[in-house]
């Protein structure tokens, strides 16, 4: 998922080999990460695809199957890992993890403390941006999460950059040894303000925290225990809109009003075709690409709150 070395980035340039995971993409919402091996195949609604048939293409590569349907053959990054992963536990998506990342001004180099692991979402992403240098050290206190953390972690080359252990830290909080050199903390944790204690002594002065909650009540509590020794308490709520688009004719009395989510907003184009080629007794066509709101947006996830540790 991440090799070290810059100039073997993940791009088109980089050719599938055995034993590499790649995900198999049909459509946004249909994709699977698989682990390449000669003599094994891929199935779906277009067909069978031979995973030998693979290996050596560069990722990108639209590939046929026996029946002349494609897929896509995409270099995981976490961005995509997030979306194919087995959810073991709620997780972050993108528009969260996106900001967080932001907010929390992690770059190369960083450490970050993260609390609980979960299904290792955030914490891939997290790996990435500190990589090549950096570390996260993530918690869990649910022993078998812990586990198939890692090995999702081993699986996806980023052994290097994350350590997993299990650890109750609303309990006991982080291990003393990370005291004064966390560049910044993530929570996602029933209570975090149990933690918060601990947070404020792992930050390394002017580190920042963000703790993410799904509920408000969790979000106040939290920014009580902040009272004490954090400044520039933030509480954000990420909402994205994700738009459809589609390209379809039109007739005389311009298509797509009859649909039931209403008519789109558009731009049309002009399609000619028949015979000739200038103008002349040629039957014209519109085609629109039409744009809307879609109406499977995802809505309220959960509420970010951020804080700086003050200074002495
Ligand atoms: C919602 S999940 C985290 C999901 C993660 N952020 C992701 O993106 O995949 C919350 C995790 O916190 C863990 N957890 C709950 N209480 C804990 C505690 N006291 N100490 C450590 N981990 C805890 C749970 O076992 C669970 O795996």
């Amino acid at each position: 998922m991440l090799p070290m070395d810059p100039s073997k980035r993940n791009s088109f340039e980089q050719h599938i080999c055995e034993e590499d995971l790649v995900i198999v993409y049909e459509r946004h919402d249909t994709m699977k990460a698989i682990k390449m091996q000669k003599g094994s195949v891929f199935q779906n609604r277009f067909g069978i695809f031979k995973h030998s048939d693979w290996i050596g293409k560069p990722f990108g590569s639209k590939v046929l199957s026996n029946k002349g349907g494609f897929v896509y053959l995409l270099a995981p990054t976490p961005e995509l890992w997030t979306l194919v992963l087995s959810h073991r536990t709620q997780i972050l998506y993108l528009p969260d993890i996106s900001f967080v990342i932001s907010y929390l001004e992690i770059v190369p180099g960083c450490l970050v403390l993260e609390s609980g692991t979960g299904s290792g979402s955030l914490t891939t992403s997290l790996a990435r941006a500190v990589a090549p240098s950096g570390h996260v050290y993530t918690f869990d206190f649910h022993e078998q999460r812990a586990t198939l953390a890692r090995d999702d972690f081993v699986r996806n080359g980023l052994s290097s950059l994350v350590t997993v252990s299990v650890r109750d830290i609303q309990g006991e909080g982080f291990p003393e040894e990370f005291c004064g050199s966390a560049d910044s903390v993530f929570l996602d944790l029933p209570q975090p303000w149990l933690a918060m204690p601990s947070v404020g002594r792992m930050l390394k002065q002017d580190g920042v925290l963000c703790s993410f909650s799904p509920c408000i009540e969790q979000v106040q509590r939290s920014c009580e225990a902040l009272k004490s020794n954090f400044t520039d308490v933030r509480t954000f709520e990420v909402l994205l809109r994700t738009y459809e688009i589609k390209e379809v004719r039109m007739d005389g009395n311009g298509g797509g009003e009859g649909s039931p989510l209403g008519p789109f907003p558009r731009k049309r184009r002009q399609c000619l075709s028949g015979e000739g080629n200038n103008g002349r007794s040629m039957e014209q066509t519109t085609a629109a690409v039409m744009v809307r709101p879609s109406s499977e947006a995802r809505g309220h996830t959960g509420f970010l709150t951020f804080a700086r540790l003050a200074c002495i």
